[in-house]
């Protein structure tokens, strides 16, 4: 398959477009990287052959006939590590695995070193994803100089340098006074703060969710109250300084509670949720055999929660409490993660599962399909404003498409990840639904080798 494809039509496939309520069988063209036409067969496939010269070099032809094509995925909360912990990830390893996983735009975490807090170093990561990246990516910058919960940085400059939030993502903005400054700036840039809801002082040293099984195993606990609590703090700031929040990575009942009520009160917040907090409950921390006691993979910040409150995390996202699915991909080097439950750090990469995760909520009836569209595509994009350019196959949007088979089982092994995290509790898991192939800005950056086949090159009018 040319990567470079010039035209291509993607042939029959079971288009899914939440943003502009598609959902049938049909044609999608694609030219000089934007989306041309999508809809009905017969008009697509004469159009494509009108628009081929004779000797046309680079025209292409996928035949998706069985599969869904949706809009690309758009993942709001990514770290990429890059610069500082290239160890971990890198620009170039983790575009990759989020091409492979059917994202076409992320936003990448301030957390690296030096943290996202100038406008230098946002630059430098634009340039540096221009030069490596297989897909979109958007800076996040720093609240606070050196994520240091001090200062405030010169968030006008950030937003200048084409941030699209603010976060200090990894820690909360401790100090509630700074928090409302933030707010305020933000809402006059119009951009949104995302906020990591923690409050230290109740989750210090904990390593799994406080309940049942850090009872048993006797390991210090991070209560819900730690992320409640600032949850609450959060809305009542943004109430008052009618800022925009975002909150990352909700994980408890009582999360959903306090945002639902905010919302209902008008309160500008919306709020993403990770297809662990969705799937794995506190359990899992305990291994998958009895030979592995424990299992640090599945050690992540907020902690995998319980089954009440992975119900109470669906509803949420049905009822439009959440308003998207963000993997929260955190690589970690082996020796990071090969050591005991204390010193093991926090987080798990999710690019390459997350798709294949979040179908079996599909296939058990949870939520539709539609509806886990909407939450990879235009939810997210609403969330930072981009809705109408990014997460929808509209005519004249830039080509970004992910090509799914929501029935191809397939089996999870991190030695083939394109993540130099191999960090998953999914390891060895079986998972029904696979992304196929991966369009970015009209490049094919992905695409599954069983579907070579189905795609033809054509070099003009009558060789189809
Ligand atoms: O588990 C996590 N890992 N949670 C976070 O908030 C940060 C992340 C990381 O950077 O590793």
């Amino acid at each position: 398959m040319n990567k470079e494809a010039i035209f291509l039509l993607i042939h029959g496939g079971h288009i899914i477009d939440p943003s502009q309520g598609i959902d049938q069988i049909g044609d999608l063209l694609i030219a000089e990287g934007k989306i041309v036409q999508v809809g009905d067969t017969a008009i697509q496939s004469s159009s494509f052959s009108a628009m081929l010269r004779p000797n046309e070099i680079g025209a292409q032809h996928l035949d998706a006939r069985g599969l869904v094509v949706c809009p690309g995925f758009i993942d709001l909360h990514c770290h990429l590590r890059e610069p500082g912990f290239e160890d971990k990830e890198t620009i170039a390893t983790g575009t990759k695995a989020a091409a492979i996983g059917g994202f076409t735009t992320v936003c990448c975490m301030a957390n690296t070193n030096p943290p996202l807090d100038t406008p230098a170093a946002v630059d430098w990561v634009k340039q540096k994803a221009s030069r490596d990246g297989s897909v979109a990516v958007l800076p996040i910058g720093c609240v606070t100089k050196g994520r240091k919960g001090e200062e405030l940085t010169d968030m006008a400059g950030l937003a200048t340098s084409g941030v699209l939030a603010f976060s200090d993502d990894g820690d909360p903005v401790t100090n509630s006074r700074l928090m409302r400054r933030a707010m305020e700036y933000s809402r006059d840039l119009g951009l949104p703060i995302i906020d990591h809801c923690e409050d230290k002082t109740l989750s210090e040293n904990g390593i799994i969710n406080e309940g049942r099984i850090s009872a048993k195993l006797g390991l210090k606990g991070i209560p819900a109250a730690a992320e409640e609590v600032i949850v609450a703090r959060d809305l009542i700031l943004a109430k008052q300084t009618r800022a925009r929040l975002h909150i990352s990575h909700a994980s408890t009942k009582g999360s959903v509670e306090l945002i639902r009520r905010a919302k209902e009160e008008g309160i500008s917040v919306t709020a993403e949720v990770t297809p662990h907090h969705l799937t794995l409950t506190e359990e899992r921390i305990m291994g998958k055999a009895s030979n592995e006691p424990f299992d640090t993979n599945a050690k992540v910040n907020p902690p995998l929660r319980t089954e009440e409150d992975i119900r109470a995390l669906i509803k949420g996202l049905k009822d439009g409490v959440i308003d998207a699915i963000a993997t929260d991909h955190a690589p970690h080097t082996l020796a990071d993660k090969i050591c005991g439950l204390e010193l093991a750090a926090f987080g798990i990469s999710v690019f390459e599962t997350a798709f294949g995760c979040l179908m079996g909520l599909v296939h058990e009836g949870k939520i539709g399909l539609t509806m886990l569209i909407s939450k990879l595509t235009c939810e997210p994009a609403k969330v930072i404003g981009r809705n109408g350019e990014l997460g929808t196959l509209k005519a004249g949007a830039p080509a970004n498409i992910t090509i799914l088979d929501p029935d191809r089982e397939w089996i999870v092994d991190s030695r083939n990840f394109a993540s130099k995290g191999k960090n998953t509790p999914y390891d060895g898991y079986k998972f029904k639904g696979k992304v196929m192939a991966t369009i970015a800005n009209g490049r094919m950056v992905y695409i599954d080798d069983s579907l070579l086949s189905n795609t033809l090159s054509l070099e003009g009018r009558g060789r189809r």
